[in-house]
């Protein structure tokens, strides 16, 4: 399969700021998440009347990957149309944590092109996870 290169990457994260249905807080947010054979999976947030039943971008391209049976990923770009990076939400870093190695790069940028370039450990240091479940 055809190397994605970042730049790729990052236009599809951009254009899913098109499909972001944001009625209530007119903020679009566009994610593109790439999985170690090549393939990438989109994501825009999605809103609800009921505001808490919305989805951000980073979790709606993670959840479409993993429902079509995807579970090893390499880099994930995140966008919005912010002053600088965009910074995830806690949910979402969770959800990252789930899913991702802790070293796997996540790029968060901005229409401008401000990048930063960050892990998912280091986006969410000290996360809970399968392993803080067990007891004794
Ligand atoms: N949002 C995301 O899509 N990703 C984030 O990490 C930050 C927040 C969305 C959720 C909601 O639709 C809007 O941005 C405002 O919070």
């Amino acid at each position: 399969m055809e190397k994605i290169s970042e730049e790729t990457l990052k236009n599809k994260a951009d254009e899913m700021l098109d499909e972001a249905y944001v009625p209530y807080s007119r903020f679009p947010v566009g994610a593109a998440l790439l999985t170690k054979d090549g393939q990438v999976f989109t994501g825009c947030n999605i809103e609800n009347a009921s505001y808490p039943l919305s989805i951000c971008a980073e979790r709606t391209a993670v959840f479409k990957a993993v429902s079509e049976g995807e579970r090893d990923f390499e880099k994930l770009v995140v966008t919005g149309h912010t002053e600088g990076p965009i910074s995830p939400c806690g949910a979402c870093r969770q959800v990252l944590v789930e899913f991702c190695d802790p070293d796997m790069t996540v790029i968060l940028t901005n229409k401008k092109g401000d990048i930063f370039n960050t892990t998912v450990s280091e986006l969410l240091p000290g996360a809970f996870k399968e392993k803080d479940m067990e007891i004794n």
